[in-house]
């Protein structure tokens, strides 16, 4: 069966975001490029949160025709000091935040963890605890801004199968006593952020703001790397690609976007949207419509977000 990729409403790409200031993580690749590319048309000015700046400038020369305008700004989320130059910077130059991408995402190779900076699990530390720093040291500013949102980029990965639900394990998050199995590392990271999301959404529900959690779709991007799992993706699937929803970047970030324009939104703060995916086994999941039902009942557990908040905060330095 092919499920058709939704599309954002028009209208939505016919608002006009001048005057208004976004962060995007990752924003040089991807869902993340798609997503500032269609903000900036729209006459947004969106903050180029990247690893590689020279990178991000160069995506950015084709972007001169639009209305909008962008700045670049070095991030490293495998690092809390850049973390915190990166913020500290942010801070100096915005007074308001009117939406902010946790985009930037990375699945490791090889089996054996890889550490960040500090010595967490790499994809946990880049995926969850540097968007976490980064959100939390941004937090008054984009409480402060009228409307304002965060998305997080999650993944469908985080509900696993029937067989296996992603947990977040307190006891050994860094992987130094378990089995390292980088599938798994890659799900219980983006278990974390969609967890995030959710309890964060609860923290400012008195506030202004909007927090929610994406799955973007399977995306012909550079996630998949340079190695084989890309010369599947990208040339052996090529024929079958419509059939297994695999689509372009910008199809893909119509999550984002639509997360991050729709007026409906507001509505589900703290729920996981998606346009669908090909592993969600449960019908009621599959097809149409944001947002969607986490087949994962570790991912509606508020007892589970609330720790994940109270360590990330240990973890990273903020308590
Ligand atoms: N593609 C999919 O099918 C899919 C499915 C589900 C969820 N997602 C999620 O969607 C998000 C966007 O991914 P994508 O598919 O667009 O992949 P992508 O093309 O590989 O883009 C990922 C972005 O994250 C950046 N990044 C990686 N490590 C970083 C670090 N330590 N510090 C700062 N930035 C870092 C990358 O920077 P560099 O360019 O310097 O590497 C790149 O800009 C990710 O969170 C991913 O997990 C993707």
């Amino acid at each position: 069966m092919i499920i058709p990729t939704l599309r954002c409403d028009k209208n939505l790409f016919e608002k006009d975001l001048n005057g208004k200031n976004y962060i995007v993580t990752g924003a040089n690749s991807g869902v993340g490029l798609e997503t500032t590319r269609q903000l900036v048309k729209q006459g947004a000015h969106v903050v180029m949160a990247c690893r590689r700046v020279d990178s991000a400038k160069e995506v950015a020369k084709s972007f001169t025709s639009f209305k909008g305008t962008v700045s670049f700004e070095q991030l490293d989320l495998s690092d809390l000091e850049s973390v915190k130059l990166f913020t500290k910077r942010v801070r100096s130059k915005l007074n308001k935040i009117d939406g902010l991408v946790n985009n930037a995402g990375m699945v490791t190779s090889g089996q054996i963890p890889k550490r960040t900076k500090q010595g967490f699990e790499m994809m946990f530390g880049v995926n969850h605890l540097g968007h976490f720093l980064l959100t939390e040291s941004l937090l008054d500013i984009i409480n402060n801004t009228e409307g304002s949102r965060i998305v997080m980029l999650s993944s469908i990965g985080h509900a696993g199968s029937n067989k296996k639900r992603p947990n977040i394990h307190f006891e050994d998050l860094n992987y130094e006593n378990r089995n390292f199995n980088r599938t798994d590392a890659y799900c219980e990271s983006k278990l974390a952020s969609l967890l995030y999301a959710k309890e964060l959404a609860e923290r400012v529900k008195d506030q202004d703001s909007t927090v929610v959690s994406v799955h973007p779709g399977w995306a012909k991007s550079n996630l998949a790397g340079k190695g084989f799992t890309a010369f599947v993706q990208n040339v052996l699937l090529t024929p079958v690609a419509p059939l297994l929803t695999i689509m372009s970047n910008e199809d893909a970030a119509q999550t984002s976007l639509h997360c991050l324009l729709d007026d409906d939104v507001p509505n589900h703060s703290g729920e996981y949207f998606s346009q669908n995916s090909l592993l969600y086994s449960d019908k009621a999941c599959r097809r149409g419509g944001w947002p969607m039902k986490s087949p994962n009942p570790n991912a509606h557990n508020m007892k589970i977000a609330l720790k994940l908040t109270e360590v990330s905060k240990e973890m990273v330095g903020l308590k």
